[in-house]
């Protein structure tokens, strides 16, 4: 008879600028781990929780200046905290894999290049937070910044705040997305989100099953 704790699940998150695809990846990745008897939650950043699909709100709509860096910084990190500690974490303790739509990395991304904060503020934000919580694998998928931004713009369902942040602003996050990547290469992978979604998903299958042995 097995009395055990079930083993912890694995915590993968999809990052990426603007119309990047992530959704329509993040569906696929959890029908191939279903397929091979993985327990999946789907989730999503910011929100994921009650509180955090409040706060949400306040992120996602409105001026474009309606918050300065930190305050906007600060509202991610405490709709973040209410996501892993209500959401995130109960499922990985029940053995369930956690599929992110964004997680830290773009706090990172937006906040700490886009912006301008800088990696140190970010990361200090972070221990503070999440301590030594992390992903076990991080998906980023790299387009071209004006592709993503008009492929976003063309299916905008209202939640615009940040596609109206400046070209400029969006190219800085794509490059801190790829500088993430190299800064934690055992975590995280770049995968080319150009092609048509049957390859982009060919390609996160391999990461998939080379660094989580599924
Ligand atoms: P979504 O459109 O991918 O759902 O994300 C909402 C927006 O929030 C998106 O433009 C990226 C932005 N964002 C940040 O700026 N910092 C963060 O930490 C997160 C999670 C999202």
């Amino acid at each position: 008879m097995t009395t055990g704790q079930p083993e912890r699940g694995k915590f993968i998150t999809l990052e990426g600028g603007e119309g990047a695809g992530k959704t329509t990846q993040i569906k696929s990745l959890k029908n191939w781990l279903n397929d091979r008897n993985i327990d999946v939650l789907t989730t999503r950043e910011p929100g994921g929780s009650e509180g955090a699909e409040q706060i949400r709100d306040l992120l996602v709509n409105g001026d474009v200046a309606r918050w300065d860096a930190m305050t906007e910084t600060l509202l991610h990190f405490a709709a973040r905290r209410d996501h892993v500690e209500k959401v995130v974490k109960p499922a990985l303790e029940a053995g369930k894999w956690v599929i992110s739509d964004r997680f830290a990395d773009s706090t990172m991304a937006y906040q700490g290049y886009g912006h301008g904060l800088g990696i140190d503020q970010i990361q200090t934000i972070y221990d503070t937070i999440l301590s030594s919580f992390n992903t076990d694998l991080t998906i980023i998928l790299d387009l071209e910044t004006e592709v993503g931004l008009s492929r976003a713009i063309s299916r905008s369902g209202g939640e615009d705040r940040y596609e109206r942040m400046d070209i400029e602003f969006h190219q800085r996050l794509r490059q801190g997305f790829l500088e993430i990547a190299k800064n934690a290469p055992d975590r995280c992978c770049v995968v080319d989100a150009a092609g048509d979604a049957d390859d982009v998903f060919d390609q996160i299958r391999a990461v998939v099953q080379d660094r989580l042995k599924v």
